[in-house]
């Protein structure tokens, strides 16, 4: 059954049209938003380089592995998975995994939705002007004033979720092609021109030495609520689930849209190419941001607001800079469009599939639940922001029901899709059936592949789980 037949949602028009899109969905507020503010709360340089490390051994691999298990099932990850393990002669609960990225999927989308509405909402501030000349304070006054009103944050989330299921209703494939080609140059020219603007006018030393040079102790020891410095594996999961997040994988975003690849592509190419544009924005975003937060003496460690409180200072004194900053976040909240089509479609994908239900009532249906599940972020600003449900980890003792459900979905969940995807890989999926889906032969990269995937992967996931749950220290 698998391996030659067409999805029934359609086809990719060629590979080019499927690296723009999976592209799209990896760059996103992965890149921009989130990229610098962990890094900010995770000490910099020795953070950034586990980060890296996790991208080229773990997501790569893991990426090759979603794209082909995508291309030869043809359905939506639960299907796939179903189709996949019967195949391989293995039991079907491997549709389990499938279930997972789903659930990840919604729980992303949730909050995603509410930081892309601020994005949104950036647009409105950057184009009345308001940051023009502005002093630090102004600037950290208007975040604080969209995050602290509710009723706002609504809107704008319910804004951005309703373009999100306008677009999957319709189909990935329309429309997305268009939009991509022309976004990612243009957000990529200017992050160029911002990272120029902090070469000439910010800490730009300082900046490339806190990102660059690794301090691992920053990385391992964090302070206690009474100031005392304890040992934690924290940072070293919130890199490696960050690897997972910014590449869209371990919940089947990678692998809906392999299942729409045409036959003969070079996936290790795709692999490679996808991963590389996203890793250079998301260090282009950091070179944009820190030298801001140093010339401003702005905490590097000060949270999701963090892109909020630093670019609207060089938008303001800049040449040309409501132009500039309106066309930011313009390409911000597009760059956070193509991404969170993708965080929807496996489960979108799933609904018409086994429902027999339209991508309309599906992507109606899935945008409701989700808006809903995003009033738990939105209030996690406001109203709730004193309701820490985990206070009694040291690790959690400041994290919001928000950032609650970002460690869930982003820091257990998909490096635990991850694991899975990489075990059915290559000890479930026969040797020949990925071998003749990569198509590279049996040649030294494939068994560089196999051998990551194998050992590596598994290893390293489960490795930092244990540190992270054997030294989880309470207060
Ligand atoms: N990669 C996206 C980003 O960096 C987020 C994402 C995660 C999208 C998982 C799809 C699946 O913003």
């Amino acid at each position: 059954m698998a391996g030659n037949q067409i999805s029934m949602h359609g086809q990719w028009s060629s590979r080019w049209v499927f690296i723009l899109a999976a592209t799209g969905s990896a760059v996103g507020l992965g890149n921009i938003w989130k990229f610098p503010y962990i890094t900010g709360e995770n000490g910099g340089g020795a953070f950034v380089l586990v980060y890296l490390a996790c991208i080229a051994v773990i997501g790569i691999p893991i990426m090759m592995a979603e794209i082909m298990l995508g291309r030869r099932g043809r359905q939506s990850p639960i299907n796939t998975m179903h189709t996949l393990a019967i195949e391989a002669g293995h039991s079907t609960n491997w549709q389990y995994l499938g279930w997972l990225g789903v659930i990840a999927g919604f729980l992303i989308l949730s909050y995603y939705s509410v930081i892309a509405g601020w994005g949104l909402a950036y647009v409105v501030h950057a184009s009345s002007g308001v940051f023009t000349g502005a002093s630090v304070e102004v600037i950290n006054n208007v975040f604080f004033d969209l995050v602290s009103d509710p009723k706002q944050l609504i809107i704008w989330h319910s804004l951005f979720m309703v373009l999100t299921m306008f677009v999957v209703a319709r189909g990935v494939q329309g429309g997305l092609e268009k939009a991509v080609k022309f976004l990612m140059p243009a957000l990529f020219i200017i992050l160029l021109l911002l990272v120029a603007y902090a070469v000439q006018n910010g800490a730009f030393e300082q900046a490339v030495e806190f990102l660059f040079v690794p301090d691992f102790h920053a990385l391992f020891y964090k302070l206690d609520e009474h100031g005392q410095e304890y040992l934690t594996w924290n940072g070293v999961l919130i890199a490696m689930g960050h690897a997972f997040f910014t590449l869209s994988l371990g919940m089947g975003a990678i692998m809906v849209y392999g299942s729409y690849l045409p036959e003969n592509t070079s996936i290790t190419q795709t692999a490679f190419m996808i991963a590389i544009a996203d890793t250079v924005v998301a260090l282009l975003a950091g070179l944009a941001i820190f030298p801001i937060v140093f010339a401003t003496n702005l905490e590097p460690g000060s949270g999701p607001g963090l892109i909020f409180k630093t670019l609207p200072f060089a938008f303001g004194h800049m040449e040309g800079g409501v132009v500039f900053g309106t066309l930011f976040f313009i390409l911000l909240s597009f760059a956070a469009w193509t991404s969170s089509i993708s965080l929807i479609e496996p489960a979108l994908a799933w609904l018409v599939e086994s429902l027999g239900i339209g991508r309309i009532s599906a992507s109606i249906m899935i945008g409701i639940l989700c808006w809903a599940a995003g009033l738990l972020s939105v209030f996690s600003f406001n109203i709730w922001s004193d309701v820490k449900p985990l206070s009694d980890f040291n690790i959690f003792k400041d994290s919001t029901i928000f950032d609650l459900l970002d460690y869930l979905a982003v820091n257990i969940m998909l490096p635990l899709g991850g694991l899975l995807i990489a075990i059915f890989a290559v000890w479930i999926m026969s040797r020949e059936a990925s071998m003749e889906e990569l198509g590279m032969g049996d040649r030294f990269a494939y068994k560089l592949w196999r051998l990551l995937m194998r050992y590596i992967t598994p290893i390293a996931v489960i490795v930092v789980f244990l540190n992270v749950v054997g030294i989880i220290s309470f207060k």
